[in-house]
């Protein structure tokens, strides 16, 4: 019998708009527990606004966003405050405080949103931080570590509230190809070793084919999704050109 995957996510019919400027329509799609989705389609076509709608930062304009099956825009306002505690974020860019060192901006989150004691807190944020390979670095601040290294806290900070789901907004953007190759390779570890579920935002086609179990595929002139699937079955069997010209760049 065919195995039936659990869903993370579930978003239906969704419309999203900023004022009166639509930027997607239509759109449904499943986040399968434990794998990694990737939401790719070229420069502008909706990808960060998509986001936004998953992580509670944009209303959808009509369609529904589920989250482990409660529905996160027609939820009450705690009740979608607590649906996002399952969600981590890392923002294209993935700011970290720079005043704070690294230990300090993990421990914030845990500050704020538990009540633990400071030891407990220094202890859950070296943790995290030892999972991403920055052991020795707590007392850094953001300015002096690498850019793969910054991205890699930003991916501790996020994972920092235990989230089932973690959103990962253009990651490897700014990365060279070594740091960015070990950031695949670290979500790779995260979801086989935490099976946690990623939602990725990146076009570098590397990534895609090393981390992507499956992805959608937005596009900014229909303004809809226009292609699900694995990448690879996508690559072999999609007979959309725009999705074709995407995934076969060179380079
Ligand atoms: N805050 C905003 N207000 C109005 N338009 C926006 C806003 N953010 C993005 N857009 C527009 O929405 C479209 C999709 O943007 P975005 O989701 O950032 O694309 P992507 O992440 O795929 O590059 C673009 O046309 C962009 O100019
Ligand atoms: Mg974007």
């Amino acid at each position: 019998m065919e195995k039936l995957f659990e869903k993370a996510i579930s978003v239906s019919d969704l419309c999203l708009t900023y004022g009166n400027f639509k930027v997607l329509d239509q759109v449904s799609f499943d986040v399968i527990k434990g794998a990694c989705t990737i939401i790719m389609g070229g420069s502008g076509c909706g990808k960060s606004t998509l986001l936004k709608s998953l992580i509670g930062l944009l209303k959808p304009k009509a369609g529904h966003v589920l989250i482990e099956e409660s529905d996160l825009w027609h939820a009450s306002n705690s009740a979608r405050q607590k649906l996002l505690r399952k969600c981590g974020v890392l923002f294209q860019g993935g700011a970290l405080w720079s005043s704070l060192n690294i230990l300090e901006n993990l421990s914030l989150p845990l500050q704020t949103h538990t009540s633990l004691s400071e030891k407990e807190i220094k202890e859950l944020a070296c943790y995290k931080l030892s999972l991403v390979g920055l052991t020795g670095f707590e007392e850094f601040y953001p300015s002096e570590i690498s850019g793969g290294m910054r991205k890699r806290a930003g991916i501790a900070r996020a994972m920092i509230l235990d989230p089932s789901i973690i959103f990962l907004d253009e990651p490897s953007a700014g990365l060279d190809p070594v740091n960015s190759r070990r950031l695949d390779d670290l979500i790779n570890e995260l979801k086989q070793s935490l099976g946690v579920t990623f939602v990725v935002v990146t076009h570098e086609l590397a990534s895609i084919f090393e981390i992507g179990d499956h992805s959608i595929f937005l596009d900014s002139s229909s303004k809809s999704l226009i292609a699900k699937g694995s990448p690879k079955d996508l690559l072999k069997n999609c007979e959309i050109n725009e999705v074709q010209s995407f995934l076969q760049r060179k380079g």
